[in-house]
């Protein structure tokens, strides 16, 4: 099935368009590439991500599903790229009748040879010696500060895993800056249930795949969080909620 939609993809782009596989997921594929949809003078890395037809839904639905995230991720994209101080990647192009993005690409190959997003960074430092340095206590503190700049500003992730969370090291500091990815379940939101549920999950995913070291990792995310978060009484708001959905999560998993 996979070449199959490989070969798709590859016959959309034209056949001599460079493109390597750098993952699939449940609902996308990604590919990236040195060359620019219109411009073959730009060869800088992209990203194109593709959301292909899922066999399993009714046709109609299937298409304006796969329109509604691809558009969605495409919007908050450009609109979070507006504000100054949230770091995402640049929309180059989109096709959403056929499931398109092309987007820069972020982040790096870390020491030990992965991509640096938030999992692989703190599975790089999941041991004694280093867990509790203050590199990752940085890191923990502005991915906290991006999620509270984009929860103030109204938006709310809806997939915040560690895997959709991707560093990059300046060159002279050596500070690493969080870039958020993945916003197909995205939106403008006010409510503080989504943003209390988006705190939620990302806890949830760090509790999960880093667990040694969870606890103090969340309390650093938070700390953060909290600093950027400039209406006090909207974070007491939010605040409560999270931990509400906290509750709610804990009575769920008691009831199996
Ligand atoms: N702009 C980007 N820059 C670098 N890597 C990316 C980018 N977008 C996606 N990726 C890589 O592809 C993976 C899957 O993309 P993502 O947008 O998270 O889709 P999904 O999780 O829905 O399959 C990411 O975890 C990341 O490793
Ligand atoms: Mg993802």
């Amino acid at each position: 099935m996979s070449s199959q939609l490989i070969d798709h993809v590859q016959q959309y782009l034209g056949e001599d368009f460079p493109i390597k596989l750098i993952s699939q997921g449940a609902e996308a594929l990604v590919f990236e590439t040195s060359k620019h949809p219109f411009n073959p003078s730009l060869n800088k890395e992209y990203i194109i991500k593709y959301r292909p037809f899922k066999e399993y839904r009714h046709s109609q639905i299937d298409k304006t599903i796969t329109k509604k995230r691809t558009v969605g991720e495409c919007r908050c994209l450009v609109k979070l790229n507006t504000m100054d101080e949230i770091n995402v990647p640049q929309l180059i192009a989109a096709d959403p009748y056929n499931g398109f993005i092309w987007q820069s690409k972020i982040g790096q190959t870390l020491a030990n040879g992965t991509f640096s997003n938030l999992k692989n960074f703190l599975w790089m430092n999941n041991n004694d010696e280093n867990a509790y340095k203050k590199e990752v206590e940085e890191v923990l503190y502005s991915v906290g500060r991006q999620i509270g700049i984009l929860h103030i500003n109204h938006y709310v992730h809806g997939d915040l895993t560690s895997s959709n969370i991707v560093l990059e090291q300046d060159k002279s500091s050596n500070e690493w800056t969080p870039f958020l990815i993945d916003f197909g379940l995205s939106g403008y939101s006010t409510l503080v249930e989504d943003k209390g549920v988006d705190l939620y999950v990302l806890e949830r995913a760090i509790l999960s795949t880093h667990s040694l070291y969870a606890e103090k990792y969340n309390e650093w995310l938070l700390e953060g969080y909290k600093q950027s978060y400039s209406n006090q009484d909207e974070l007491k708001q939010v605040l409560k909620r999270f931990e509400e959905v906290r509750l709610r999560g804990r009575k769920r998993s008691m009831l199996g």
